[in-house]
């Protein structure tokens, strides 16, 4: 019988075997399409809204980006560039058979690309995924149609794989600006369809140009800007006969500039800049007709420019930054294409073309710092397109020529250090595009016209040390953006404009000139003056106190002029690096403010200034006795009032209140905080130590960094003197076991030392404090030992003069997050001056810490480098015994040393008694160990070395004790010594 069902089941077959396929064939692409985009991508812009299926055929052709074959309604390709669509690669898209060309450039796509991804997208001939996040190693691409791989700016690292070097349709592949991190790959010479090559900006190990690379005849652009490239270029480079960009720059090529080069007639454009190259330029450059564009700037080349190269018809010629020496070829100027000439930093001579710029178009023109004399050239402007004009440091001579007063398109000018000379062209002053415009050290005269107003634009007038003279004419406060002004060392007379104190100025001077009148006294547009220098002038009348408030002044020069009346109280506000006031007619006291060494010398040479406190300056005279009980009550009960006052402020918060005594700060590092966002933190809870000298704090500042600041009270001699050593000491000390003081503030009443915060405290309560946790093993605590002997080995061996820290414990070995060690607290550290019969005031003192003192110390009273090494020793001890120095344990009048002195004696296998001779190993350490550490046999050697050298420095004989350097190379050493014959 047959099954009733049998025809309709053959139907079915049939149609799901031959009809559904075919529908399904003419939707599918669109299928395929939105469900990659509904799994595989996010698309937070919308860009993809219109991949949307309405009927059951939709076609995807008009959808937004994607194309179609026009015959017969394929999708061929994808472009995604720059939707804003993140996800990972989408390789879902491969599926669609008939894709060639997939471009998704420009997005947020992350994550790496897998090989096995990919191998369903062997039919793709261009894939572009430059600009996105794709991370991990490049992936094998398939090879059999690619042609167009795009991997631009993404974090692609490692090797390029050898899979690439068989992709033999590549015509361009981009690597750029990856972190690609092997070697530039010979292999990459098979591809020999190149025609694009851009592999630039990759840390690519160091390595040469592979000269594989002249096997890429079809090459039009070679890009390779800094990848690491060393040694020569290949001569086989003269093989890429189609090369029009050739970019070599950034890299470390040295060696000549092949002569090959001469045969790439295509060539456009030559960057071989910031390279190592010599040598001469080849002459056969010449045989380039098509070069445009030429630069070999920051190389070591020599010899002159040729001639015939001279004579190309380039756009632009940059040789800065060599050895170049000769003439300027005339020829040159015949150049019509010109824009660009760079010459800078060489040694040419001779005179600049007579002709140039005559048919040049040129604008933009920098022989700075050669040797060039004669005249500026007229033409240089001819075609109204010039510039810049920057010709500083040479010995030209002449006038400004007249025709560059009509070259409105100048903004750039630098033409100091010359010997240019003459009246400066009326309408040049007043070109309105003008920039920078620096004049200065030639020998020009006449004045500044008014017409200057027209400069609207003018950042920075610079035209100090010529012979300009007159008036500074009001219109110089037109000057809208001026920010530095600089008319200093030339004969300007007058009065200075008080406009001038409305433009917004970061540095004004005028020092060296014949000006007088006034200081102007309203300065409230002046908020981010730094500089203001008026000095050797005829300014009269009072110092305006307004100076005071200004915010960013630091560098004041008031003086040889004839400035009256008292120094007002406001100026101790500003925060100085540099103060003069000297050599004028002021009077009266100075303000306690600048009772400070540092502002003596500018206070000098006014005969009527007094200060109690300033050594060279006569006291301020007595008011007559009849009135002086009168004036001391007052005086009493005035101070009593202020004295209630500010203790009132000081105990409701001793750093809070506005009128903040000044204070001096010093920057040892470059600090990304101000002392002003430490102050609120130096309150008791954020109190970490308290030792001899000050406490400490731990300041976590906004920016996220954490400081320890360690705070001196009063202004005692003690703690003047420490303070002085640490910013002494470790202000011009680096070194990686040694501390470092970032910034110093001294007040009136208080000395701050901000240090870097060391995360794990200090060695001491590593050993002895209540957790022991990250320093329990033996190799840790060698790396210690080691680590901080290399520090004191540095200040006593390579500082000049050397430095003796005075107080070596664990305490002061502070260890960083990574349990590294850093010598600190130099509070009464020394430099040994020799100095015969040294015994100054501080020695009377018993410097150092109880169980650390060496012993001749205690009869001598003299410091030397041995005496840290005493104490070093004492440290090395804690770290093998795990005892405090002066340990209970010990019984009575013994410390550490002592200890472990008989200890060690009485476990040695040698009846040897000398601790100062030879090596000695010790069969029974155990009872001396530290027991936390749980050695290993290997270990209880090297401890055992270690015991040696810390009773080495312990010796009783400061000769018999070894040099710091030579305890590191001990502690380095970690064989244990040769057992001592019996
Ligand atoms: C795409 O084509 C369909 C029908 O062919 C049409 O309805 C739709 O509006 C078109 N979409 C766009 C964005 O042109
Ligand atoms: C579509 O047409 C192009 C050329 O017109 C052809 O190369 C391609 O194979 C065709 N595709 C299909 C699926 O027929
Ligand atoms: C890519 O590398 C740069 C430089 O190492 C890094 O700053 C950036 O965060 C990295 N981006 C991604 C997505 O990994």
């Amino acid at each position: 019988m047959r099954n009733p069902n049998f025809k309709t089941l053959l139907f079915l077959i049939l149609w799901f075997s031959f009809v559904l396929p075919l529908v399904i064939s003419i939707n599918g692409d669109s299928q395929i399409l939105v469900r990659v985009k509904d799994s595989q991508l996010n698309d937070p812009n919308g860009m993809l809204h219109d991949w949307v299926i309405s009927t059951p055929d939709q076609s995807p052709c008009n959808w937004t980006g994607i194309t179609c074959e026009t015959q017969n309604q394929t999708v061929v390709s994808i472009d995604l560039s720059v939707f804003g669509i993140s996800g990972g690669f989408p390789f879902g898209f491969c599926r669609i058979w008939t894709l060639r060309a997939l471009s998704l450039a420009g997005n947020f796509l992350n994550g790496s690309v897998s090989s096995q991804a990919l191998s369903s997208c062997s039919h793709l001939q261009e894939i572009n995924l430059s600009d996105n996040l794709f991370t991990g190693e490049l992936p094998n691409f398939p090879s059999e149609n690619l042609e167009v791989l795009q991997l631009s700016n993404n974090n692609f690292t490692g090797d390029i794989p050898p899979s690439f070097g068989q992709i033999h349709a590549l015509k361009v592949l981009q690597l750029g600006g990856n972190l690609l991190n092997g070697k530039v790959p010979s292999f990459l010479g098979n591809l020999t369809e190149l025609t694009h090559f851009e592999l630039g900006y990759n840390p690519f190990k160091a390595s040469p140009l592979p000269s594989e690379i002249g096997n890429l005849s079809k090459l039009e652009v070679l890009w390779l800007t800094k990848s690491n490239l060393v040694g020569a270029i290949p001569a086989s480079i003269g093989n890429l006969v189609s090369l029009k960009n050739l970019d070599l720059s950034s890299n470390f090529l040295s060696g000549k500039i092949p002569e090959s080069l001469s045969r790439l007639k295509n060539l456009e454009q030559i960057e071989f800049y910031e390279n190592q190259l010599s040598g001469e330029l080849p002459e056969s450059l010449a045989n380039l007709k098509a070069l445009l564009r030429f630069d070999v700037s920051q190389n070591s080349l020599t010899g002159k420019l040729p001639e015939k190269i001279a004579a190309l018809p380039l756009e632009s010629l940059n040789l800065n930054d060599n050895y170049f020496t000769g003439e300027i070829p005339e020829v040159l100027a015949s150049n019509q294409y010109l824009v660009q000439l760079k010459l800078f930093n060489n040694s040419f001579t001779g005179k600049l073309p007579y002709n140039l710029g005559k048919v040049s178009p040129l604008e933009d023109l920098d022989v700075s710092t050669n040797n060039l004399t004669g005249e500026l050239p007229p033409f240089l402007c001819y075609k109204k397109k010039l510039q810049r004009i920057v010709v500083f440091k040479n010995q030209l001579s002449g006038n400004i020529p007249e025709s560059y007063g009509e070259c409105h398109t100048l903004n750039y000018i630098r033409m100091g250090d010359n010997a240019l000379s003459g009246l400066v062209p009326e309408k040049f002053w007043g070109l309105p595009l003008f920039q920078f415009l620096e004049l200065e050290n030639n020998h020009f005269e006449g004045s500044i016209s008014p017409v200057i107003s027209a400069l609207q634009k003018l950042t920075s007038l610079r035209i100090s040390g010529n012979n300009f003279s007159g008036e500074i004419p009001e219109e110089i406060c037109w000057l809208e953006n001026v920010t530095q002004i600089n008319l200093s060392q030339n004969r300007f007379s007058g009065e200075l404009p008080l406009c001038i104190a409305d433009l917004k100025l970061q540095k004004l001077d005028l020092q060296d000139n014949e000006l007088t009148g006034k200081i102007p006294s309203s300065v409230s547009s002046w908020t981010e003056l730094t500089e203001l220098n008026l000095a050797r002038n005829r300014f009269s009348g009072e110092i305006p106190p307004a100076l005071g408030s200004l915010p960013a002044l630091t560098y004041l020069d008031l003086s040889g002029n004839l400035l009256s009346g008292k120094i007002p109280e406001d100026l101790t506000k500003l925060r100085l690096n540099q103060f003069n006031l000297s050599d004028n007619k002021l009077n009266g006291k100075v303000p306690s403010g600048f009772d400070h060494e540092f502002f003596i010398s500018g206070l000098l040479g006014n005969p009527d200034l007094c200060s109690p406190n300033l050594q060279p300056l006569p006291p301020c005279a007595r008011t007559r006795p009849s009135t002086y009980y009168v004036v001391a009550i007052l005086a009493i009960c005035f101070l009593l009032l202020i004295g209630s006052v500010l203790w009132f402020y000081r105990t409701r918060s001793k750093f809070g209140s506005k009128t903040r005594r000044p204070y001096k700060v010093t920057a040892f590092q470059r600090v990304g905080f101000s002392e002003e966002e430490i102050f609120p933190f130096l309150k008791d809870e954020n109190i970490i130590g308290t030792g001899g000298s000050g406490r400490v704090y731990k300041v976590k500042l906004k920016t996220g960094q954490t400081v320890a600041v360690k705070r001196l009270w009063g202004v005692k001699p003690e703690t003047d003197t420490v303070f002085k050593s640490e910013t002494e000491t470790l202000g011009r000390i680096r070194h990686g076991n040694i501390v470092k003081l970032l910034m110093c503030c001294s007040g009136e009443e208080f000395r701050l030392l901000v240090y870097e915060y060391m995360e794990n405290g200090s060695l001491g309560d590593a050993l002895h404090g209540d957790k022991c946790a990250g320093l329990i093993d033996w190799p840790r605590r060698l790396t210690i030992a080691i680590g901080a002997a290399q520090g004191l080995a540095y200040l006593h061996h390579d500082c000049m003069p050397a430095i003796v820290h005075r107080d070596v414990k664990s305490n002061n070995i502070l260890l960083d997050e990574e349990m590294m060690p850093r010598v600190a607290d130099f509070g009464l550290a020394k430099t040994l001056q020799i100095k015969v019969g040294d015994c100054d005031g501080a020695m009377s003192r018993i410097v150092g810490t109880h169980g650390y003192i060496a012993p001749e110390y205690v009869y001598t009273l003299k410091v030397t480098e041995k005496s840290d090494v005493y104490s070093f020793g004492v440290v090395l001890l804690e770290l093998i015994t795990g005892k405090g120095p002066n340990d209970p344990s010990f019984g009575e009048n013994k410390d550490l040393v002592k200890w472990v002195t008989e200890a060690a004696l009485s476990s040695s296998s040698s009846a040897d008694g000398g601790m100062d001779s030879g090596e000695k190993c010790f069969r029974n350490l155990a009872h001396i160990v530290d027991p936390r550490m749980n050695p290993s046999a290997s270990d209880m050697k090297e401890i055992e070395k270690v015991l040696n050298v810390a009773l080495k420095c312990t010796s009783a004989f400061p000769l018999s004790r070894p040099s710091m350097r030579k305890v590191v190379e001990l502690l380095k050493d970690q064989r244990c010594g040769q057992l001592v014959a019996v």
